[in-house]
């Protein structure tokens, strides 16, 4: 039987060669003005030739303080745009997969060392920032953010709108809007975190309604051809907290919208979430969603084996398959897995007598 998981997929103008993709994995080593730098080069260079189907770029701050750490990529500005520019020409030039773009806002989780550094809050006085959100409830120690206004949430959507617009022009194929782990937007949809008593707040259409609105701006500027995603936490892990039917609602929205795929990832909100962890952990969120909302749905979360990886597409469960840690201890997964499975995936022709079916050479040619 072929394998599902490199059998091709579509996502409006864009095919996927298969539905392997490389989960979005923030590397903490730009500029302090958001630029690219020579480990993005090797990063990104490395996973484009990986066999993936679609890798998508690490979240991308629309915003100064939509940033995680004061070393996160911007999308703010032009000369960020073309700092990752020649980053992308090499990914197309050698690599197989599409590129993605995560759009990201950190919202009240913003403005932090870097993860080995302690990811402790730093403060305006540092290389820091004052912090924005839903409303002004701090993630537990971390820094009181400001709840932002009205007139700001407009403001920051037009900020969103024009990164979309840079990461067109440099040349990505596709949107992931982060709407996950306690960020920005993730902090407008639970109830955890939203405590604004205006049309942004309350009920699940309210907490919808910021996100929703973001997404729609994004998709009117953003290329017709062009797929755009959205990843979110799919539960809180927290009684009273955002739950997998409150993921089906938003996501039958987001598919009236013209969403492409929701990714379902999950957590981040809550410190004391009380999460469940195992391989897979997060798939039946994935299906919750591709089944009762109709929306295609991308599955992530400690997923390492190639049959796991087939048995999800195979089983309805997800039509791609994201890894992101297995990724970075195995680049070469893709390869590796599709031997596994009895398929193929893209392979440098700088690399074609490392693989497996030319290890006692090529018959046909010399040595
Ligand atoms: C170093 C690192 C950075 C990450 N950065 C992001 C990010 O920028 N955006 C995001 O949505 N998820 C991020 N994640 C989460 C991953 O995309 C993925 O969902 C998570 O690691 C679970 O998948 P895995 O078990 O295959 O690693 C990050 C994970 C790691 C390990």
């Amino acid at each position: 039987m072929s394998s599902q998981l490199f059998s091709p997929y579509r996502l409006r103008g864009l095919e996927l060669p298969n539905r392997v993709v490389v989960s979005p994995m923030a590397q903490y080593s730009a500029t302090a003005a958001g630029h690219a730098t020579a480990w993005h080069h090797m990063h990104y260079g490395n996973l484009a030739v990986s066999g993936a189907g679609l890798l998508i770029f690490e979240a991308i701050a629309v915003e100064a303080a939509g940033r995680v750490s004061a070393r996160c990529l911007g999308l703010w500005t032009d000369a960020q745009a073309e700092s990752l520019r020649p980053v992308l020409e090499f990914c197309r030039q050698h690599g197989g997969a599409k590129l993605g773009v995560q759009l990201a806002h950190s919202g009240r989780k913003g403005s932090v060392q870097r993860p080995w550094e302690g990811q402790n809050s730093i403060g305006p006085d540092e290389e820091g920032w004052q912090v924005v959100s839903s409303c002004a409830e701090a993630y537990p120690g971390r820094a009181t953010p400001h709840a932002l206004s009205l007139a700001e949430m407009q403001a920051l959507k037009a900020g969103y709108v024009a990164a979309a617009r840079r990461a067109d022009a440099i040349g990505f194929d596709l949107i992931e809007l982060h709407a996950a782990h306690g960020y920005l937007l993730n902090c407008f949809l639970t109830p955890l975190a939203n405590r604004r008593n205006d049309a942004y707040g309350g009920d699940l259409a309210g907490r919808m309604r910021y996100p929703l609105e973001v997404f729609a701006a994004i998709r009117a500027a953003w290329p017709a051809h062009k797929p755009l995603g959205v990843r979110i936490s799919a539960t809180d892990w927290k009684e009273g907290g955002w739950t997998g039917a409150d993921s089906v609602a938003f996501a039958q929205a987001l598919k009236a919208a013209g969403c492409d795929y929701v990714g379902a990832s999950s957590g981040g909100v809550a410190a004391d979430q009380q999460i469940v962890l195992g391989p897979g952990y997060q798939v039946p969120y994935a299906a919750q969603v591709q089944r009762e909302a109709g929306m295609p749905a991308m599955a992530v979360g400690m997923i390492n084996e190639p049959e796991h990886a087939e048995a999800i597409v195979r089983n309805g469960e997800a039509e791609m398959v994201a890894l992101g840690r297995g990724m970075t201890w195995n680049p070469r997964w893709a390869w590796h897995a599709a031997d596994a499975l009895g398929a193929k995936a893209a392979f440098p022709p700088q690399y074609a007598r490392s693989h497996s079916s030319m290890r006692y050479g090529d018959p046909a040619k010399p040595r």
